[in-house]
């Protein structure tokens, strides 16, 4: 097995960082001057490095661009008020990352070669990390079938990757939903838990359509009967409806184990609200609009982390909010923001040091 002192080390002679302006810069857009890429074959992980930022030469034949054996993680580095880099809960987003690996017939990836890859290449790369507000890096783990061979099976061959990308807000405005009622992104016994990058090529037509009415993402609802609520674009979400905090459950499979979901759970509570984990119709959220205690909707993601919904629309229906009187989400925002960048103490041993 690799250890991290086995991780082969180039650096590039010219940083690139010269040439971008990290304020203010879109998501996903630049990439920082090193990379990871791990090797498994022969049942081993092998040739672990990390090597300037370039693009990979792959057969046309290659697995996991026919088949979709891929799986990917999302995960965020920050400065705190010294100066020093540090990364939001990484130690769960690696359990995740098996957890897919599990669900996608690929091998797990040991903690210490995850863990320590992204430590020693964040830590080349840290003058990257934004430190504006709403800014960070963002790591990008992931993980994709190698196998040159176009049978259907697993492959024996994998690459292991990490890139960074100094990246401002996913979502840069609250956001109009469209509750979808045709389409689907996950069922029971499916790959909605798993990160698993076929969940996000299936959910563009979906979205597309949306967005053609003038929505920016859609609410998925159940397989069965499009009546109980699962994840909103790439989030998870979340009601206020008087004093509960309610999200979907995790129970039937459906729905990503979000990070900054479980941290909303944990502050929510914190800031006195009940939260419930449950089934969730949109029944109840339009008799809780009806009744006036629908207070506010918000997702919540790596990428996104608090998003404002200001609009939710199912069938006919228009639920639209006054966000700028929100006290919740913002409020949730600001002390998750406050944690990362280390203004607030982290209760939590949330924060990992680079
Ligand atoms: C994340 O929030 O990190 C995600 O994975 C969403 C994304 C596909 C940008």
């Amino acid at each position: 097995m690799i250890a991290a002192a086995d991780i082969n080390i180039t650096k590039v002679e010219h940083s690139k960082l010269k040439d971008i302006n990290l304020e203010n810069i879109p998501f996903g857009k630049y990439f920082t001057d090193h990379m990871m890429e791990v090797d498994f074959e022969g049942g081993e992980w092998k040739n672990a490095e990390i090597k300037p930022y370039q693009p990979l030469l792959l057969a046309p034949s290659l697995a996991a661009l026919h088949y979709g054996q891929a799986i990917f993680e999302g995960i965020k580095a920050y400065k705190n008020t010294e100066g020093e880099p540090y990364i939001f809960r990484p130690h769960d987003n690696f359990r995740r990352f098996n957890i897919s690996a599990e669900r996608m017939q690929m091998p797990q990836v040991p903690e210490e070669l995850f863990m320590e890859g992204m430590r020693q290449l964040v830590e080349l790369d840290k003058n990257w990390i934004p430190s504006q507000e709403d800014h960070s890096l963002y790591i990008r783990p992931f993980m994709f079938s190698s196998d040159e061979m176009i049978g259907v099976r697993p492959s024996e061959n994998y690459k292991f990757m990490i890139i960074l990308s100094p990246t401002g807000p996913y979502y840069s405005a609250p956001m109009r939903i469209y509750v979808e009622e045709k389409y689907v992104r996950a069922v029971p016994g499916g790959v909605g838990y798993a990160k698993a990058a076929g969940n996000y090529g299936a959910a563009m037509y979906a979205t597309a359509e949306a967005k053609k009415i003038g929505y920016d993402q859609v609410l998925w609802t159940d397989a069965f009967e499009h009546k109980y609520v699962q994840e909103c674009g790439t989030m998870n979400v979340f009601f206020i409806i008087g004093n509960t905090a309610i999200t979907p459950d995790l129970g039937s499979g459906t729905i990503l184990a979000g990070v900054t979901r479980e941290s909303a759970i944990t502050l929510l509570k914190e800031m006195g609200f009940n939260v419930e984990e449950k089934s969730l119709s949109i029944d109840d959220i339009i008799d809780a609009h009806k009744a006036g205690i629908l207070y506010e909707v918000f997702g919540t993601g790596t990428a996104a982390t608090i998003s404002l919904i200001r609009e939710l629309r199912y069938k006919d229906y228009v639920m639209s909010f006054d966000v700028d009187k929100w006290q919740t989400a913002p409020e949730l925002k600001r002390q998750l923001n406050a944690i990362r960048y280390g203004q607030m103490a982290d209760n939590h041993g949330w924060m990992y040091k680079v």
